[in-house]
């Protein structure tokens, strides 16, 4: 039987340079201290198909899928763009499978004043639909 909880990390942005790899940098910092996790980090930006990618992010992208697949709950690393969430993100919950049906999820979240708190809020409107239940911490 297995006996740790399948937490995937999803990052929020795809954008070169982003802030969030720091983000997510210290949130692994956090979830690795904890024994009960076994963790895995997936990145929309390797969840499409880019014409002449090279063979390793179609590896990645494979292993992704298996991790979203056999997830016991999740984790979004999110930072808020013009009042909500990044538009990658959207596509991503939209188009890529993962076992979302009645998993918890979390949120990470950062940005300006808000500290991405209204990127949050539209998740939590948006993942309802997938029947999640929600964990949130400030
Ligand atoms: C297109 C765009 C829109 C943004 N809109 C907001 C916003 O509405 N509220 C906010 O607090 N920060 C906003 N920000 C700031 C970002 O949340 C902040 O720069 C964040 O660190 C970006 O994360 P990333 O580098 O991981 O993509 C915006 C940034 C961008 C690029």
């Amino acid at each position: 039987m297995q006996d740790r909880i399948r937490l995937v990390l999803i990052y929020g942005s795809v954008r070169e340079e982003r802030f969030c790899d720091q983000v997510v940098a210290w949130a692994r910092e956090q979830i690795e201290q904890r024994s009960e996790f076994e963790l895995s980090l997936v990145d929309p930006a390797v969840m499409f198909r880019q014409p002449g990618e090279a063979p390793a992010i179609a590896e990645q992208r494979y292993q992704s899928l298996q991790q979203l697949l056999r997830a016991d709950a999740f984790l979004i690393v999110t930072p808020e763009y013009n009042h909500g969430y990044p538009a990658a993100l959207k596509q991503f919950i939209d188009e890529v499978p993962a076992s979302w049906e009645a998993r918890p999820v979390g949120f990470v979240s950062y940005g300006g004043v808000s500290g991405g708190l209204r990127a949050v809020e539209q998740l939590r409107q948006v993942l309802a639909e997938s029947s999640m239940g929600f964990v949130c911490t400030p």
